[in-house]
């Protein structure tokens, strides 16, 4: 009998307090292993082995040692990253690391050109996006695996901001856990929102909509930090894949509630990463829709994660209590 409260315990809290990504690993990007657990309810957690194959640590070397970012695989000689990274290297001094979820480790390869978006303005950070060619092409496998990257008509862009606010996305590196923080040994995953240009946790950071978006949850404690920068903010769309729709830009501080993290928005410069890499990525197969946003039923009908993080523990009360009942009845 208590096996069965318990087993019916886990049923019923198990599933708020974890959602479970399917993607689809037949695809030719955005699914390197088949599913990716997320907990809605901490501020970040270690990713499970290969779930985000496109991920890879960046090694800078400086006088002084090294500097990390953050990158994504658009092809096996493509990576996408921040500017800010890139800017003023030279590609003798950037190595690439794939496929493993441990920081500077996996399929090391060095750069052989890097090209930082020729607008790119280091004091408003607008066009901070830069692509890194390869050396050696990357052995690609479960584990190392192209992104998608948005494929969004000019007059979808001009409409109104894609993607749209309010979605679930997740963000991962390999960056400090907390402001001022330590680094973490293994790649880190966060589930966070977009959040609207014109909310002013996002206007008083953000510069320019059109080239950079917002994305935090309401009342902070949840963001990217001081080393993800360059690396990926992801979209799971109704095809089942992930698309890149940011990379990790700047922030004031790190998951602050009055500033949202700000992300290069990716799907602007679609013809400028066609025209660098000569077409060298992939889009999604099917569809450029997002799947999970706060509307879709999977996530239940809360409109913040801090709902979520609520009524699970709400519910959590609500069956302990039940549960207690019926093992002091049994006793
Ligand atoms: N500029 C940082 C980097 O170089 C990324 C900071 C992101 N900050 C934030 N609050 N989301 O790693």
């Amino acid at each position: 009998m208590i096996t069965v409260w318990v087993t019916f315990l886990f049923i019923t809290i198990g599933p708020s307090y974890q959602y479970t990504y399917s993607c689809n690993s037949s695809v030719t990007c955005g699914c390197s292993s088949g599913s990716q657990s997320v907990t809605r309810i901490v501020g970040g957690e270690t990713a499970g082995t290969n779930n985000w194959g496109w991920a890879v640590s960046i090694k800078i070397g400086t006088a002084t040692g090294s500097a990390l970012c953050g990158g994504s695989i658009l092809s096996s000689t493509w990576i996408i990253t921040a500017a800010h990274c890139m800017s003023g290297v030279a590609a003798s001094k950037v190595t690439i690391y794939a496929g493993s979820s441990a920081r500077f480790a996996g399929q090391s390869r060095a750069a052989s050109s890097i090209t930082v978006h020729p607008s790119y303005n280091s004091g408003t950070k607008a066009n901070d996006i830069a692509l890194i060619q390869l050396s050696t092409p990357l052995t690609m496998s479960t584990a190392v695996k192209p992104v998608c990257i948005p494929s969004v008509s000019s007059a979808t862009l001009a409409a109104g901001e894609w993607p749209p606010a309010s979605l679930y996305v997740v963000a991962v590196g390999w960056g400090t856990l907390a402001e001022g923080g330590s680094l973490p040994l293994y790649l880190q995953q966060v589930t966070i929102q977009t959040i609207a240009y014109t909310a002013s946790t996002c206007s008083n950071v953000l510069n320019d909509p059109q080239k950079q978006l917002c994305a935090g949850v309401p009342g902070g404690s949840k963001d990217t930090c001081q080393g993800d920068s360059g690396g990926p903010l992801m979209m799971f769309t109704t095809s089942n894949q992930w698309e890149l729709v940011g990379l990790t830009s700047y922030g004031y501080g790190c998951a602050q509630a009055q500033a949202m993290g700000v992300y290069t928005r990716v799907a602007y410069y679609q013809s400028w990463i066609n025209q660098t890499t000569s077409n060298a990525y992939i889009n999604p197969t099917l569809s450029v829709s997002a799947k999970v946003d706060p509307s879709n039923s999977t996530w239940g009908n809360a409109t913040s994660l801090s709902d979520n993080t609520f009524s699970s523990s709400s519910s959590f009360m609500f069956f302990s209590l039940l549960f207690t009942l019926f093992f002091l009845m049994y006793l």
